[in-house]
């Protein structure tokens, strides 16, 4: 192998001359500017720029740069020899078994208890094929197919053929009988997954560890945990979370991010002033803030306080082309006392707003990159400002080393089913609370307070209707009369709560 090479390389950007650039590029801070800097122009010359003659004097714009980058031959990315993060711990229900999909292979995660470890199998029983996630965990602990009742020790092993009589041959115990295994471990409180049954991999964790994150264990830093099936391809989830102009779309100012250091493994970059953030190739992205506190003289003598820090986490994994899985946590070490008064379930609510408020915009806009293929990113996108950062690092990352697409392996050819109705897209039911143990939780205790004042409401008016006008005085009655009203406002409120809240909730930016 030839040794690593240090080249400084420019991210792809399109080639532009001067006099068509400076407008937008000498645009200051202060200077009042339209919603989009190329509402300035004609659309003839924004065609241009992405088919500027040679011929003509054309420099590259000032784009996102890569001061060193490592480059060696033949790096290609195997999508099917990294650790995924698959789900939170504290959402996965020891009883029962779940199933998942990444990478395009339909998993079951359940707890084996006679091992006290998460197991990750093959979510298909030997037998004939039926989903071992639709069975169920059986008294001595092993996960049980529940089309003909086969079952399965933590090793997936066969021990039990129910068909299989007792005095024949044991055709439980032959290697046809067995579920394929991954490899699997718990860490930072996550269960993540080696997408390789192959036995050279059944140590894998001895030799490679999932991506640590050391503030998950801290107990100076608190965090809720996040997890929301996507309706949209992983790249563009990626491409999403580590853009930092889309938050503050309208009163945005110029950002400035530079890469560090850009690899097969990933990426480095540095958002000024200081912010951090991380791409651990494929899963983890990491966008790290920290302030610098001063200094404590609280106790007479000056001491350095740790640094405040705000943590963005995000584990992203490909389920299919058009589909992901997002687990996230946003751990921090200030501003603590609060974390009592919002639960859980909030957070969640928060950040499922969030998240919603680009589902649709994201999912069309994934459409249109699909048409125009994976390898043609930097022609169809204008990238010019250093905002963009992030995301030309990583569809530079994307392009040099895993050729521009996920490997799905034979499965999928990368064609994403055409976008569905708003109400679909953006369910919250089936893509979160379903897959939340809080979320599931408040869910059910709403819904069950809604049909407790329902029943309430017609109760009392019910007592009324019964009772005599000597049983009841007025006063009784009018306050009856008040009480069932306010039940049935209230259950008729919750009602509309439960909707927006765990089911749909549309979102129109022209109105926000
Ligand atoms: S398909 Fe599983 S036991 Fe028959």
């Amino acid at each position: 192998m030839e040794a690593p090479r240090t080249v400084s390389t420019v991210a792809q950007v399109p080639l532009v001359s001067d006099h068509l650039l400076k407008p937008i590029c000498s645009l200051s801070f202060n200077q009042k500017r339209p919603k989009s800097p190329l509402t300035r122009y004609p659309k003839s010359i924004l065609t241009k720029f992405t088919a500027i003659s040679p011929s003509v004097s054309a420099k590259p714009i000032s784009p996102p740069e890569v001061e060193t980058e490592t480059f060696e031959h033949d790096e290609q990315f195997d999508w099917f020899s990294h650790w995924y993060a698959l789900m939170p711990v504290c959402d996965l229900d020891k009883r029962a078994p779940h199933g998942m999909k990444v990478l395009g292979l339909d998993v079951v995660v359940w707890w084996d208890r006679n091992q006290n470890e998460w197991k990750v199998f093959d979510d298909r029983c030997p037998h004939r094929l039926a989903p071992l996630s639709e069975g169920r965990i059986d008294q001595w602990g092993r996960l049980q197919c529940v089309y003909h009742g086969w079952c399965f020790s933590g090793a997936g092993n066969c021990k039990l053929i129910p068909q299989a009589p007792l005095d024949g041959p044991p055709v439980h115990s032959l290697p046809k009988a067995c579920v394929a295994g991954y490899p699997s471990t718990v860490q930072n409180g996550i269960v993540w997954f080696w997408p390789n049954t192959d036995p050279e991999y059944k140590d894998i964790l001895t030799k490679k560890k999932p991506p640590y994150i050391p503030e998950l264990d801290d107990p100076s830093f608190s965090f809720q945990m996040f997890n929301r099936d996507i309706p949209y391809g992983y790249e563009v989830l990626i491409e999403n979370l580590m853009d930092p102009s889309h938050v503050d779309r309208e009163g945005g100012t110029p950002i400035d991010v530079n890469i560090q250091k850009l690899d097969k493994n990933g990426f480095t970059t540095i958002e000024q002033p200081n912010r951090k953030w991380n791409f651990v190739a494929p899963c983890l992205l990491q966008g790290t803030l920290t302030i610098k506190e001063s200094l404590d003289n609280t106790q007479g003598k000056l001491a350095q306080k740790p640094p405040r820090k705000d943590i963005f986490i995000f584990f992203c994994a490909p389920v299919s082309p058009g589909n992901c899985r997002l687990v996230s946590v946003f751990p921090r070490n200030f501003r603590l006392w609060k974390d009592p008064f919002v639960s859980r379930w909030m957070h969640h609510i928060m950040q499922n707003l969030v998240i919603d408020s680009d589902f649709y915009l994201l999912r069309v806009q994934e459409e249109k990159l699909t048409e125009a293929g994976p390898l043609n990113w930097q022609k169809v996108c204008f990238v010019p400002t250093k905002a963009d950062t992030n995301v030309v690092a990583f569809r530079k990352w994307l392009k040099k080393y895993a050729g521009g697409q996920i490997n799905w392996g034979p499965k999928f050819n990368g064609s994403i089913s055409p976008t569905p109705l708003r109400e679909q897209l953006m369910d919250r039911y089936w893509s979160h609370v379903v897959n939340c143990s809080s979320c599931n939780g408040a869910y059910r205790g709403f819904n069950a307070l809604k049909i407790s004042l329902q029943v309430l409401s017609v109760a009392l008016v019910a007592i009324m209707a019964a009772s005599k006008p000597v049983m009841l005085s007025t006063t009784v009655r009018n306050t009856l009369a008040v009480v069932a009203v306010l039940c049935f406002v209230g259950s008729k409120w919750l009602s509309h709560f439960i909707y927006k809240n765990f089911h749909f909730h549309d979102y129109n930016h022209a109105f926000k």
